[in-house]
């Protein structure tokens, strides 16, 4: 089995390369091609995969390319886990806002907007060298912001599902609390990419979410999203930490003025990765690999990729076209719930109807994502502007035409058409 990761370079790929090899009975893999622009990265990335696989004593062969068609060649999945930009582009996402008073986020809000102007065309034009040099391939898009990245995908005609590890993540976090394997944890997660909710939370088939809320696991979790618990005790339901951006916009944007942005954060950490791995002697993840956001991320990839090739018929949470799961979106939205993955792809396991509450929320998002797709797609700072005015974090005329206008001109050079 090959595998190709698009984005191989990144700090990110040892939490990949530790999945593959932890989990090896799930993925049998022989193959491993990391494509990346950045020679000295992919360089030094390909060297501590090619020492973690044979640390671990795994006889998968990893190439390093620039050349996509010659990474794809062949490969039973492509996974995409790119940033157009870098950290210095995601910089720009997460301070530019700020100075308009909104959020500054790299997939929500202004900033996740000039993320999918910049990302969508590079991801588009990748998506067709796959089509032509490994058409029986899945793309597992880990791109952000997933969502818009995946539908791009799939109206274009590919064989994409998106992919985020939130709620492997929340998953794991209340199987440990719970004192539980993963595995006997289900979660009733709805919503888009970046924007879900947990509504129950089954252990064996018994929804334990209302006793745990009022426990001090629900407490500690309350903490870790950064939403007090009271009010979700109140809703009875458990949001992602991305619903702070909404929830506590005014909050986030005042603490986010008084400290470094998190692209400064992860900039400073990945340079001392980068140097962990030049290392002949570290052979295994490191550590500091844990304070970024990407916990899990392996082992929801290997899990998605096993069930597709494998045929295994499980459920997962994914992002996938919403084609009347979610009755009050388009069907072309692109929503993230469990499905059922098959070699056929993933299908929505059926969800209960949603309340006003949430539902409001998704379909405006929703509809800003449709805009922000179409800006992607044909530029102009026109539609740039139409979709900040459709967010429901930005909604100002004028708010919406001085971002657009300076972001536009922030991205310049990543922006086919500007
Ligand atoms: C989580 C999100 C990803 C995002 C990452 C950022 O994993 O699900 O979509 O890319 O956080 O992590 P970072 O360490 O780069 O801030
Ligand atoms: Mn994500």
């Amino acid at each position: 089995m090959k595998l190709a990761v698009v984005g191989g370079g990144s700090t990110y790929t040892p939490e990949l390369i530790d999945g593959f090899a932890r989990l090896r009975d799930e993925l049998p893999v022989t193959e491993i091609a990391l494509v990346d622009p950045d020679p000295t990265r992919l360089g030094l990335v390909a060297g501590m995969a090619r020492r973690m696989l044979e640390h671990a004593g795994h006889p998968a062969r990893v190439v390093a390319t620039a050349s996509v068609e010659e990474g794809v060649a062949g490969a039973d999945a492509v996974l995409l886990q790119l940033r157009v930009g870098g950290q210095t582009a995601r910089n720009v996402d997460e301070t530019l806002p700020l100075e308009c008073g909104c959020v500054g986020q790299e997939t929500t809000g202004a900033g996740g907007l000039a993320k999918a102007l910049r990302t969508v065309p590079v991801v588009l034009d990748i998506a067709e060298k796959i089509r032509r040099h490994a058409p029986n391939a899945w793309i597992v898009d880990f791109t952000n912001p997933v969502g818009i990245v995946t539908r791009a995908l799939i109206e274009a005609g590919h064989r994409a599902i998106g992919l985020c590890n939130v709620a492997i993540g929340l998953q794991r976090r209340f199987a440990a609390g719970l004192g539980v394997a993963p595995e006997r944890i289900s979660l009733g997660h709805f919503g888009l990419n970046h924007l879900t909710w947990v509504r129950s939370v089954s252990l064996d088939g018994v929804d334990v979410l209302p006793k745990t809320l009022q426990e001090p696991l629900g407490e500690k979790i309350a903490e870790a999203i950064g939403l007090p618990i009271s009010l979700m005790r109140h809703l009875g339901v458990v949001p992602s930490y991305y619903l702070r951006y909404y929830y506590e916009h005014d909050t986030v944007v005042s603490e986010q003025r008084s400290k470094p942005s998190r692209a400064a954060e992860v900039a400073a950490m990945e340079a001392t990765l980068l140097e962990l791995y030049a290392n002949p002697s570290v052979n295994t993840k490191p550590e500091l690999l844990e304070k970024r956001g990407g916990a899990f991320y392996s082992e929801a990839a290997v899990a998605l990729i096993a069930s597709l090739l494998g045929d295994r018929g499980d459920a997962q949470v994914v992002n996938l076209r919403n084609d009347g799961t979610l009755p009050f979106l388009p069907d072309e939205a692109v929503i993230e719930v469990p499905a059922t993955i098959t070699a056929n792809g993933a299908s929505a396991v059926p969800v209960a109807p949603v309340e006003p509450l949430y539902a409001g929320l998704i379909a405006h998002v929703t509809a800003y994502e449709t805009l922000a797709l179409d800006a992607a797609l044909h530029g102009g700072l026109r539609r740039v502007s139409d979709a900040l005015l459709a967010h429901p974090l930005v909604g100002q005329a004028s708010l919406a035409d001085d971002l657009a206008q300076r972001l536009v001109e922030a991205n310049r050079a990543h922006l086919p058409w500007a």
